[in-house]
Formats: structure tokens, C-alpha cells, sequence
């Protein structure tokens, strides 16, 4: 179990460049097993969600190689998935990562079948299916749901209109997927309009699908007979940017972030600004200037174009030290404050009251120790360990690796002070090949 060592009070200053996003490298490594053909994808980060997936499409039979970009950036992954071997994804894979869900609706659209274990709930609340589920038995799926085991089988798909009763991200991006080979035309009906799903559509379409309206309140997927290989890169992380962005307005910085969608970041550029923040954006490059304290808000988290649930922790982080009452009502998960209590141990005044959490700006954090319990609440932990007097220590940062590539490097490269160790030797991974 690793942990972050952070003396806080520097002021974050000097260019970044975003990686690629995460939660859209995910959907579109699921989509690889569409096709037999070889599928090549830049702009990839080395965060272990994206070595779980990678490990889930070897086991499926696929072949996957892993290269740096010339730059030594990030990495390029190419899939080749020419001779799965089964429909299963391994339960001890899908319980370290809920979201392969989503590899249901490619496998039903390449095999006919899918086998995935039950995903149980996690840190963030419970993590239903049932949209999933409801959306892929439309287009033709029998489902058989065991105890441990849920058995999905659809010799063909057959395009169909779905509606889904919540935009789930996850589950739009299910049955973008099972559509794209299935007969006839399949209209999806309020699907989640994260720029992800874009993304995925982007990447459906050079493989030759036909999707269209990804990012409006319907999606249309005409089905076709066969896919073919690629060669993109995916869009640049969100929410990674959002970090640094809330980080570099936390510590009264000056940032410039580049490789950035700011169009992806309307509402998060917003809020910065209204706390204070001096956001300037030319083309992708995005430069933060902190205030000397940032002020308070509100906000709601919700779907996109909505303010994103996964900069909920973050900015919970801010209100903690922000000039006055803010509030941050959480409106897509049920249960995730799990920063809370770390953070009111460092010394702020967090009120939870049912999904809203009341936070009253302190002039100052101290240090102490906290404990990550996913990616986000572990990030929003390192921000408060910026800001705070003193020593943070931030335990299990392998929720945090889920995420973010060497959080703790791109942080050191900001001027802040931050270090990474380790328990007991014993864990020290051998050294990285980059
Ligand atoms: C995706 O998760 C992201 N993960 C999450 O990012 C993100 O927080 C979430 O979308 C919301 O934006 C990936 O893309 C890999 P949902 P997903 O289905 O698809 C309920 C991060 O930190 N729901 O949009 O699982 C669900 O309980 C992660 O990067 C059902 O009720 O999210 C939740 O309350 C965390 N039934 C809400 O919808 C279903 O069948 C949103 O879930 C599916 C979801």
C-alpha cells in the first residue's frame, strides 16, 4: 500500500500537459473486440484501469502491444482481436472494475454471448445494472441472472428504440456498442451526452459503424455486418485538467495547462471563475491564476453538460478553505462524501446533510494523516495535503493510480512538494520501463 508524503503552502506554478481520458480510453478498449482487425489508440495514459481492461481483453483471447508515443508521453495500445477464446470476463477483473460492464454489449455483438460476474457496490454507493440490462434485453439479449453470474445470449441483435430512464454513461455506451452490429436501426433515447460517448462514437464510426447524434438527447446507430481496425487518439481527460485547474485556484498558482478540451470544462471553468480564478484559454491551452483565497459557491453535480460528479471531491477540497459557506450537493451518487471525514480531521468544518455537504471556508488545514477510498476522494485528499500547514500523508494511493498517471511526478513538476512511499519495501514495484 503506497502513500503520498505532501508539505503543503507552495503555490502550484508551470505548464502541464492533460493526458488522455480515461473513461474514454475504457469504452473504446471494450469496443475492440467488435472487430478482428487490428486497432491502434494514442494518447493513452498509464493508470491501472487501463492495464485492468487491457488484462480483460487478453484473457478474452485478444492480443494487445504496449508503446510509448515518440514523445514518451503516454502510451499507444493496439488491440488485435482476432481469436477470442471466450465470452467470460473473469469475476476477480470485473470486481476490481465495475465498469467492464460495458464489455457486454461488444461481446453479444461480435459472440452472441456475454458472461459477467454480478458487480457488487463500492465506495461511491451501489452500483446498479438494471439500465444496462434493460437496454441490451431491448435489442434482443436473454439474460439469465444467477446468483454470482449474469449470462447474456443474443444470436442476432436487432436495432431497436431504447429509452433510458437516467443518461447513465456506462450503460449509453453499452448499447452504442451491442447496436452497432446489430440488424436495423436502434434509436437511443435520453443517453448520457458526456464528451466520452462522443468520443465513442468517433471511434465506432472508423471502424466503419453508423452512429450518429452522440452528445445530443438522442443517438441513432444504423447496424452494419462487419467492423474494421483503426488508428485515433482519444480525447484529453476532463476531469485530470479539472484537478489541476482546482488545484492550481487552491493554492493561489499560476497554471497553464495544455493538450486541454476547455469546451469539456464549461462548467467546471465557471465555477473557478466565480470562486475567483483568472482562466485564460487560447486554442487548447488553458492558464490558471489562483486568488489569494477563493470564495465561496454552491453547486449541484449532474449529468453533462452539468457539473461533473467526478470533480464533486475536489472542489469539496476548495470549499474547505474557501472565504465563506459553500455547498455541494452531490445529485448522481448516493454515497459519495467519503472525503469528508479525512478532510474534517484536517481541520474543516464539513457538514453532511443527506446528499449535500455544508462546508465552512477555514483559514487553514493542518496536516495530518488521511486515507484514499477511490480515485476521486484520493485526489481531492492530495489537494487538501497542498494547502494544508504542515505533513499530509494520503494512504492507499492505488486508488489513486486507477486514475492518474504518477500524480505525485506532475504535481512535483508544479513546485509542489509531494512524495511517494511505500509501507514496507515489499511493495516497491519493480522498476517501470518508462
Ligand atoms: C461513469 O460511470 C464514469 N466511469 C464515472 O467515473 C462517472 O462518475 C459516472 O460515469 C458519471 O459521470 C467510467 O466512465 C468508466 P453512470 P458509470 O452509469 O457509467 C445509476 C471516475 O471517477 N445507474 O452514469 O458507472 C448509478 O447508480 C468514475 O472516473 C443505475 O441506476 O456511471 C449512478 O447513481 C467514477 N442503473 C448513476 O446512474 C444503471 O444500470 C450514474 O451512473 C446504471 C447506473
Amino acid at each position: 500500500m503506497g502513500k503520498f508524503i505532501i508539505r503543503g503552502g507552495r503555490q502550484l506554478e508551470g505548464d502541464i500537459s492533460i493526458n488522455g481520458a480515461k473513461n474514454s480510453v475504457l469504452p473504446v478498449l471494450a469496443a475492440t473486440v467488435l472487430t478482428d482487425k487490428e486497432c491502434v489508440i494514442h494518447n493513452v495514459p498509464e493508470i491501472t484501469d487501463v492495464r485492468i481492461m487491457i488484462e480483460i481483453l487478453v484473457r478474452l483471447g485478444a492480443k494487445v502491444w504496449i508503446e510509448r508515443e515518440p514523445d514518451g508521453s503516454q502510451n499507444i495500445i493496439t488491440v488485435k482481436a482476432d481469436a477470442l477464446k471466450t465470452a467470460a470476463v473473469p469475476e476477480s477483473l470485473m470486481s476490481q472494475m465495475r465498469s467492464s460492464i460495458f464489455l457486454m454489449g461488444p461481446l453479444l455483438g461480435r459472440l452472441g454471448v456475454a458472461k459477467i460476474s454480478q458487480p457488487g457496490g463500492c465506495s461511491i454507493g451501489p452500483r446498479p445494472i438494471n439500465l444496462h440490462l434493460d437496454g441490451l434485453s431491448a435489442l434482443g439479449m436473454d439474460c439469465e441472472t444467477g446468483a454470482t453470474e449474469i449470462v447474456g445470449r443474443a444470436p442476432k441483435l436487432r436495432g431497436n428504440e431504447v429509452r433510458l430512464a437516467f443518461p447513465s454513461v456506462g450503460a449509453t455506451e453499452n448499447i452504442m456498442m451491442a447496436a452497432v452490429l446489430a440488424e436495423g436501426e436502434t434509436t437511443l433515447k435520453n443517453p448520457a451526452r458526456e464528451p466520452e460517448i462522443v468520443d465513442l462514437q468517433g471511434f465506432l464510426n472508423a471502424m466503419g459503424a453508423n452512429v450518429k447524434g452522440a452528445g445530443t438527447d438522442e443517438i441513432r446507430i444504423e447496424g452494419v455486418t462487419r467492423l474494421h481496425g483503426y488508428e485515433e487518439a482519444v480525447i484529453p481527460d476532463r476531469i485530470e485538467a479539472g484537478t489541476f485547474m482546482a488545484a492550481a485556484t487552491m493554492t493561489g498558482g499560476d497554471v497553464t495547462l495544455k493538450k486541454v478540451r476547455p469546451d469539456h470544462l464549461e462548467a467546471v471553468i465557471s465555477k473557478l471563475k466565480q470562486v475567483g480564478a483568472a482562466i485564460d484559454i487560447s486554442g487548447s491551452t488553458v492558464r490558471v491564476r489562483g486568488p489569494i483565497r477563493p470564495g465561496s459557491f454552491t453547486l449541484v453535480t449532474g449529468a453533462y453538460p452539468g457539473f461533473p460528479t467526478d470533480m464533486q471531491p475536489q472542489m469539496v477540497t476548495l470549499a474547505a478553505v474557501a472565504e465563506g459557506v459553500s455547498t455541494v450537493e452531490e445529485g448522481v451518487f448516493k454515497n459519495r462524501f467519503a472525503h469528508v471525514d479525512d478532510l474534517n480531521r484536517l481541520g474543516a468544518d464539513i457538514k453532511l446533510e443527506g446528499s449535500r455537504a455544508v462546508v465552512r471556508g477555514a483559514n487553514r488545514l493542518q496536516g495530518g494523516i488521511t486515507e484514499a477510498r477511490d480515485l476521486r476522494n484520493g485526489a481531492a485528499l492530495v489537494l487538501a495535503g497542498l494547502v494544508a500547514d504542515g505533513e499530509t500523508t494520503v494512504q492507499s494511493t492505488e486508488h489513486i493510480d486507477r486514475g492518474y498517471e504518477r500524480l505525485e511526478l506532475r504535481l512535483r513538476s508544479l513546485g509542489a512538494d509531494v512524495k511517494r512511499a511505500w509501507a514496507t519495501n515489499r511493495e516497491i514495484p519493480k522498476a517501470q520501463n518508462q
